[in-house]
Order: C-alpha cells, then sequence, then structure tokens
C-alpha cells in the first residue's frame, strides 16, 4: 500500500499525506486505514491506478469518488453537476449569522447537488425549502442527495429557469449562481472549464447576469423582513453595487470570504452595527 501511495505522490507531485487522501477516497476508506490492509487486491490496485490517469488528465477526484463533503453531509455528485466548494460552506454559515430570525420559508435557485439547501435544512428545522435548477442532471442529483439526507418531506425540487412558475413569498432567498464573466471562462483552470458544466459558470458578459435578474425578480418575492442572499464573482462588487443604487436598492451588504476576498452579497439583513 505504501508502494501504491507513494506512486501516487510523485505522479501527482502531492505530498504523501495528500497522496494517501486521495487513495482512500478512491478505496473508499479512512486514510489510516490503508496501512492496516495487508496486501492490497488485483482489483484496488487497478482502481487507484485508472484513476490516477483521470486526475493526471484533469478530472476533480469528487467526479472519480462520486463523493462530495459538504459541511455535515457527504454528498453524491454526478458528472455534469457542479461540485460544491468550501467557500459556499462558509456562505451557509454567513447566512446563518445574519438572519436575525430563522427563516421558515427558503428558496434557493441552481440548488446543484443540492449542497446549500440541504445544509440549510438541517440547520433549520422548522424550514421548508424549494430548491430549483435549469439542469435536470442537477435536479437528479439533488434529489438522490435529499432523499439520502432523509429531507424529502421539507425540501422539494424543481426544474425551473430563475424564478418562472414560482410563486409564493420567501423568508429567505439564496443562490450561487453561475458568476463566471463569459471572456474568463477558457482561462479556469482545465479540472473545471474541461469537467465542470458551463451552465454553472458562465454568467454572462460582465458575469453578473443571472445575479441581477435573481435581484429584480426577488424583491417582489421576499416577505416583510426576508433577505437575499447571493455567492458573487470578487469582481463583480462595483458592477452590483452600481446595480443596486440604480434600482434604489440601499439595504445591501457585501461580505468577505476566508481570504479576505469579497465573495457574498446580501440584500435586507440589517448592518452588523445597527
Ligand atoms: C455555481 S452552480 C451552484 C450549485 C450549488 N448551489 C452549489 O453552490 O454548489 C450554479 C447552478 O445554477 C444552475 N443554473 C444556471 N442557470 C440557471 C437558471 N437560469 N435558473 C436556475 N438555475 C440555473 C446551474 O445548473 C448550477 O447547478
Amino acid at each position: 500500500m505504501r508502494d501504491l501511495v507513494n506512486t501516487v505522490s510523485r505522479e501527482l507531485s502531492t505530498d504523501p499525506v495528500d497522496a494517501g487522501r486521495i487513495v482512500a477516497d478512491i478505496l473508499r476508506c479512512r486514510p489510516h486505514e490503508l496501512y492496516l490492509i495487508e496486501g492490497i487486491t488485483d482489483g484496488a490496485r487497478n482502481a487507484v491506478l485508472s484513476s490516477l490517469t483521470e486526475l493526471k488528465n484533469g478530472m476533480p477526484l469528487e467526479y472519480i469518488t462520486g463523493m462530495v463533503q459538504f459541511r455535515d453531509h457527504v454528498l453524491r455528485i454526478n458528472a455534469g453537476v457542479f461540485i460544491p466548494r468550501p467557500e459556499t460552506e462558509y456562505f451557509v454559515e454567513l447566512i446563518m449569522k445574519r438572519m436575525h430570525k430563522d427563516p421558515s420559508r427558503i428558496l434557493e435557485i441552481g440548488t446543484g447537488t443540492g449542497a446549500i439547501s440541504i445544509a440549510l435544512a438541517s440547520s433549520y428545522p422548522g424550514a421548508r425549502i424549494l430548491a430549483t435548477d435549469i439542469s435536470s442532471r442537477a435536479i437528479e442529483n439533488a434529489r438522490q442527495n435529499i432523499r439520502k439526507c432523509g429531507l424529502e418531506q421539507r425540501v422539494l425540487l424543481v426544474r425551473s429557469d430563475a424564478y418562472s412558475g414560482i410563486r409564493g413569498s420567501f423568508d429567505l432567498i439564496v443562490s450561487n449562481p453561475p458568476y463566471i464573466p463569459r471572456s474568463r471562462i477558457h482561462h479556469l483552470p482545465k479540472s473545471v472549464k474541461d469537467f465542470e458544466p458551463v451552465l454553472a459558470l458562465d454568467g454572462g458578459n460582465l458575469g453578473t447576469e443571472l445575479t441581477e435578474r435573481l435581484i429584480l425578480g426577488g424583491l417582489d418575492r421576499i416577505s416583510n423582513g426576508g433577505a437575499m442572499a447571493f455567492e458573487i464573482d470578487e469582481d463583480a462588487v462595483d458592477i452590483l453595487r452600481g446595480f443596486l443604487t440604480d434600482h434604489e436598492i440601499s439595504a445591501f451588504r457585501f461580505e468577505k470570504d476566508l481570504s479576505g476576498s469579497y465573495r457574498y452579497l446580501f440584500i435586507g439583513v440589517p448592518d452588523e452595527e445597527s
């Protein structure tokens, strides 16, 4: 086993600890268990070596293992569905800090694997969530995860483009929409541009196309005292500030992620000081 971990470490130019984690994920065990296995079957060795070829070709590990960790949940991830990121885990944490009252009706647009909705449903046991996506692959993947987490009664799924067909009002509207400016997509790392769905990345010319639609459509759909929360591109702050000002929306704030980049936009939550 040590030889195999060393091969992975060398071929991927990663340190042996990371290589051990990768091998453990592929073999679906914990890293320390690797060294408890005496000998390794041909099947397991071949699985690692063929995954190594895919990894070297740029395929994200999550698509190889079919699993992704998001906060307390191990979710299933299918090809063609966006892999949830650590900054989105922090987004969920910030939402919980900023909401001054537990939301009971939540709408998520563009749910992907269902990660945000599942995390919010776990944190707000009284909430009912409507989770949407325009992609049928995403809806299918989210359905699997919602079922796996036993949340079918509280998280409903609808395939829809933005707000089309969505009625009612919500205490929280949340979205991590596609927000990469179109011209930047071909500069993204191979692991992203060749493997993740362009529908999940392409935010139009400036990267704010869907976000702006969601802000305007959300104004009529948030309840009294409700809020909207968006993950955004760090370079979109000025564009979005101008957009909000042009539309006379004043109750907004931008927030930073853990690396210090402005990554989130909240509309309708009070300032920290107030
Ligand atoms: C960046 S991914 C986020 C996925 C997931 N919420 C997460 O944070 O991991 C954006 C998602 O929005 C979906 N999407 C793109 N355009 C949409 C639209 N017009 N209406 C609804 N969903 C859309 C994509 O299919 C994709 O699943």
